[in-house]
Formats: C-alpha cells, sequence, structure tokens
C-alpha cells in the first residue's frame, strides 16, 4: 500500500479492505464515492458530502470496461490519476481505490448484475449493456468496501437510480445518497465528456440545461406534455444538438413513463453536440 503525502492508495481489494477494518475497529464510519477519474469539482462535491457524513471517505477510481460498448472509445477516456490523487488529498480522503483491471475482472470472471425496468428507456436504448456494466461494478465495489453512505451524482440520474434499486433488491447494507448536479455558471453540468467540446460546441452546450428548465417551465404552466416535450427537442436542435436521443418526463423514481398525477417527477435529455454526448435531467414538480 503506497502513501504518496498522507493519502493512502490501495490497488487491492485486501489491502483496502484491511484499512477499512481498522477504521471499523476503532469505532469509525466510512462513506464511499465511487468515480472513474478525472476529478472535477462536481465529484469533489461528492467527497465533502461525504466527508459531512462519515468519519473517513475511501474514493474509487476506476474506468470500468464493462460500461463502455465495443463502438465507444474507452481508451479516449481521460485519465490524470496524479492529479486526481492531489484533488483527493487535499480534500481529506483517507484512501483511494485505484484498483487494475484484472483485480476487478480475474480471469473467469462470469457475472452480470442486471436490473429490470429502471435500467430500460432513456440511456438504456441508445447504450445497451452500459446499466448491467455499471451495476455489476457498484454491486462488486459496495461488497468490496461496505460502507456506511455511498454518495453518487444526480447529474447521472437514471443510474443513481438503478443503484438504488439494486442496492435494496441484493440487500447490501449500505445507505445511499444522491447529491445535486454541479454546473458552470451558465448552467452546464460538470462533466470529464466537456473536455471533448470545441469552442463553439462548448458555447452551445448551456442549451441543454436552459432547454431542460422551460420546458418544465412549460409543464408546470399546464402546456400539455406532448407540445412541451416536442417544443423542447426543436429547442434543442435549434441550438445545435444533433441528435436528440431523448428528451423524456418521468417518474422521479421508477422512471416509469408519465408520472401519475401527485408524484414526482424527472425530465431527463440526451443529445449529441458534434461527437460528444451530453446529458442532463431536472426535477419537475
Ligand atoms: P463518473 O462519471 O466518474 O462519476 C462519478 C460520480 O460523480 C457519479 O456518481 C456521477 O453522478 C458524479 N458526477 C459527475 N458529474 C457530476 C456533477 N456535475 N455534479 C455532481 N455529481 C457529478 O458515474 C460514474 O463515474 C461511473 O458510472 C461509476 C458510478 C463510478 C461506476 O463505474
Amino acid at each position: 500500500m503506497s502513501n504518496p503525502g498522507g493519502l493512502v492508495v490501495a490497488r487491492g481489494i485486501a489491502e483496502m479492505r484491511a484499512a477499512i477494518a481498522g477504521w471499523r475497529a476503532a469505532g469509525e464510519t466510512v462513506g464511499l464515492v465511487p468515480t472513474m477519474g478525472a476529478l472535477h469539482d462536481g465529484h469533489l462535491s461528492l467527497v465533502a458530502r461525504a466527508a459531512a457524513c462519515a468519519d473517513r471517505v475511501v474514493a474509487t477510481i476506476f474506468v470500468n470496461p464493462a460500461q463502455f460498448a465495443a463502438s465507444e472509445d474507452m481508451s479516449a477516456y481521460p485519465r490524470r490519476e496524479a492529479r486526481d490523487f492531489d484533488l483527493l488529498r487535499d480534500a481529506g480522503v483517507a484512501l483511494v481505490f485505484a484498483p487494475p483491471v484484472e483485480e476487478i475482472y480475474p480471469a473467469g470472471f462470469a457475472t452480470t448484475v442486471s436490473v429490470a425496468n429502471v435500467s430500460e428507456g432513456l440511456c438504456g436504448v441508445h447504450r445497451p449493456g452500459h446499466f448491467a456494466g455499471v451495476a455489476t461494478v457498484v454491486s462488486k465495489l459496495l461488497l468490496q468496501a461496505l460502507p456506511d453512505v455511498a454518495i453518487f451524482g444526480e447529474k447521472d440520474y437514471q443510474q443513481l437510480q438503478v443503484i438504488r434499486r439494486l442496492t435494496r433488491d441484493l440487500d447490501i447494507p449500505v445507505r445511499i445518497e444522491g447529491a445535486p448536479t454541479v454546473r458552470e455558471t451558465d448552467g452546464l453540468a460538470l462533466s470529464s465528456r466537456n473536455a471533448y467540446l470545441s469552442e463553439a460546441e462548448r458555447r452551445a452546450a448551456p442549451a441543454l440545461y436552459r432547454t431542460l428548465s422551460e420546458t418544465v417551465a412549460h409543464l408546470a404552466g399546464g402546456v400539455p406534455a406532448a407540445q412541451a416535450l416536442g417544443d423542447g427537442i426543436a429547442a434543442l436542435t435549434q441550438a445545435g444538438f444533433s441528435p436528440v436521443d431523448y428528451l423524456e418526463w418521468r417518474d422521479a423514481e421508477t422512471l416509469a413513463p408519465e408520472p401519475q398525477p401527485g408524484r414526482p417527477g424527472r425530465l431527463l435529455a440526451a443529445a449529441w453536440l458534434g461527437r460528444t454526448r451530453l446529458i442532463d435531467n431536472v426535477p419537475v414538480g
């Protein structure tokens, strides 16, 4: 186990478990923040949230091959480990678990966690297999660390609901907390993928959040859903997004279409600017 400047870096599951067992023996609580690295202020807000509700924060950095399709270039995913370690150390993280692929998926690995219903629709349609990859690795990370609480961002809203569902269904004794989306001043949700945007695309990108906000206002003002959503898709197209994968109004918890009256809703969108796919979502009602 290496220890650059006070941050413990574990590459193996056993090392991480030993450190956590030591804290548990001392009566301390543990908060987990899973990430794929290339950290930004959105990730660091999750770390701050974990620090506020647990004695020790464990962050994980693992670019998970199981959640990338063959057509998605995983090797192009940004990797900035040394900088990430500095940020996590400064944020007061006690341990970072940054395993090699073979520690998570050793030879012979054959199990997939697949969550029905909430994984279907929305990004599930456009990224087949993605949520099974997320559900599998998150199940493993939760069982490896067995934290008191694990924090995930609302930025990836469907992912958050998939994780809530699998934790309940598999009786994993961990509290799942969702944290609000951190945005640039112009509204664009922070994302590692924003780095791929050209200058012109970056100027167009805030239209995603703006359109979501306007569409929520139209729905709240009584505009029929089909019209409000159609106008929203037109606004995104006008702003330069193509294709718009979806703009949909869903039940905030089950993600079922057309929330029943009185149930909280969520408006979710995914759309492309050039070669970059952006997602965002906002509460409705
Ligand atoms: P990654 O994209 O690195 O995101 C890690 C966590 O940061 C997720 O919970 C995500 O929702 C949160 N996050 C990202 N951008 C955010 C923002 N602008 N504001 C607040 N939170 C934000 O999501 C993943 O990694 C992976 O799928 C993972 C859960 C680690 C499984 O591999």
